[in-house]
């Protein structure tokens, strides 16, 4: 048997992984919170906070409330990674709305990642996954990555998939659940089950409790003065953060069906520009490192801004220590690293997004984001107990 590489794994699940028309979809993610709601019902008893759309479900990996639980177990078990060290949850830890803390995250087996560990906040309305990468564009196909993985290794299963669902069958928990978790399919334990019962527990992550959203639901005391006043700088064309990060998960707009160069969207937020030549430091040039194209240098997603106070550090390689970076980045329409291998002036960086233009932030201004940042901390999600290990 040839070693299951990620790629094969990809080529082998990609006809089980629904794409295209089979896929529910929340038509206008442009949309506010009061935007349209998939219309379609689906029978999983979901939980989705007011205001937020029903979440997308590939049509072969229908939700049920065992196949969750299922998820929930294999997410926060160590069976998952080759030396039962590791398992998502080491990277993904719910108080931290499913970051580490850390800025870039150390595998099972030692290696280092160079991209920050990722908030799972609302990943069910994501068009696509993970920093940087255009065609990952399922939960399914994510959550190959950082089993098989290796470069870097993150759980490190490659070659061992025998051996893991080996392990999986001789834990008693396991096999009634598989068999309930997918009715009617006679062997049950499989890598395919695995991938789908972890992505059906994670489109269970839903965040829409914060502060904000109750001020939205007409709580007009739920949130401060300040945080309204940097809600509304948020909003305008003095900073421009909400072309990139709108709608109701402050996030890029994801549609994704047959077209993933045209309606993903990645930007270059002028980070670095090493020797003024426009290039971010390998192996973190965003979807460059996919496409080889000279325009795509520094590209990468913009992520949903919910929960954000709780998920430094910031950016894909967890370079901005705060929030207060964050926004000196914005500010000085790119950040300037002064000496070191990564010198450069990113504001001048050629490949930059024209609505990184710069701005200037009176002492108010500034505590008025940063409240208006607070005031989308969902505390709900961070203590949920329906997402917490139920291994202890
Ligand atoms: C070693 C740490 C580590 C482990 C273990 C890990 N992740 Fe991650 N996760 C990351 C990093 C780093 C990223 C960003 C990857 C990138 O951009 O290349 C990420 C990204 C993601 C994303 C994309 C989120 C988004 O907004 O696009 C999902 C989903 C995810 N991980 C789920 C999982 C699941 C499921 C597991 C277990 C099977 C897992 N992760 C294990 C570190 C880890
Ligand atoms: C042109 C699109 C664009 C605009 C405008 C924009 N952002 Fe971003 N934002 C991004 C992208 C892309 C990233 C990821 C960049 C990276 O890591 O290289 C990002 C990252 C962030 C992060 C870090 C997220 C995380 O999880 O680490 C924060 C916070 C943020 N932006 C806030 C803002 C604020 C505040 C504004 C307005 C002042 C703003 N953004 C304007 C595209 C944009």
């Amino acid at each position: 048997m040839p070693p299951i590489t990620t790629s094969l794994l990809v080529v082998a699940l990609a006809p089980l992984i629904a794409c295209g028309d089979n896929i529910k979809r929340f038509d206008d993610p442009d949309a506010g919170i009061d935007g349209p709601v998939d219309a379609e019902v689906d029978p999983y008893p979901w939980q989705i906070p007011p205001g937020l759309p029903t979440p997308l479900v590939p049509a072969d990996n229908p939700m049920n409330v065992d196949k969750v639980e299922l998820g929930r177990r294999l997410f926060y078990d160590t069976r998952m990674s080759g030396n039962q060290t590791f398992s998502c949850a080491s990277c993904h830890h719910q108080e931290l709305a499913f970051t580490d803390g850390m800025a870039t995250p150390i595998g099972s087996t030692g290696q280092a990642h160079p991209r920050n560990s990722m908030s799972l906040t609302n990943v069910a309305y994501l068009g696509r996954y993970t920093w940087g990468n255009p065609l990952l564009a399922e939960l399914e196909t994510q959550a190959v990555g950082p089993m098989f993985g290796t470069e870097p290794v993150e759980l490190g299963l490659r070659n061992l998939d025998a051996v893991f669902l080996a392990r999986v069958e001789a834990e008693p928990i396991y096999p009634p659940l598989f068999a309930s978790a997918f009715p009617g399919d006679p062997s049950p334990i499989s890598i395919m089950n695995v991938v789908r019962a972890l992505s059906a527990f994670q489109r269970t992550l839903l965040s829409g409790n914060s502060p904000y959203d109750k001020y939205l639901q007409g709580d007009v005391t739920a949130v401060s003065a300040s945080a309204l006043r940097g809600r509304d700088l948020f909003n305008s064309e003095k900073c421009e953060c909400f072309h990139c990060h709108g709608g109701f998960n402050f996030q890029d707009v994801n549609h994704y069906v047959g077209k993933p160069f045209v309606e993903a969207r990645f930007h270059n937020t002028g980070l670095y520009n090493l020797n003024g030549t426009g290039d971010y430091p390998a192996p973190n040039r965003g979807i460059y490192e996919l496409t080889l194209m000279p325009a795509d240098m520094g590209k990468f997603r913009a992520p949903t801004l919910r929960n954000i106070a709780v998920t430094a550090p910031y950016f894909h390689d967890g370079s901005a220590a705060t929030l207060d970076d964050v926004l000196d980045h914005y500010a000085a329409a790119g950040r300037t690293i002064s000496s070191g291998p990564n010198a450069g002036v990113g504001s001048a960086n050629p490949y930059k997004d024209t609505l990184i233009i710069g701005f200037t932030l009176s002492a108010q201004e500034r505590a008025d984001l940063l409240a208006f940042f607070d005031s989308l901390t969902d505390d709900v999600f961070l203590t949920d107990p329906r997402f917490s290990d139920p291994w202890h």
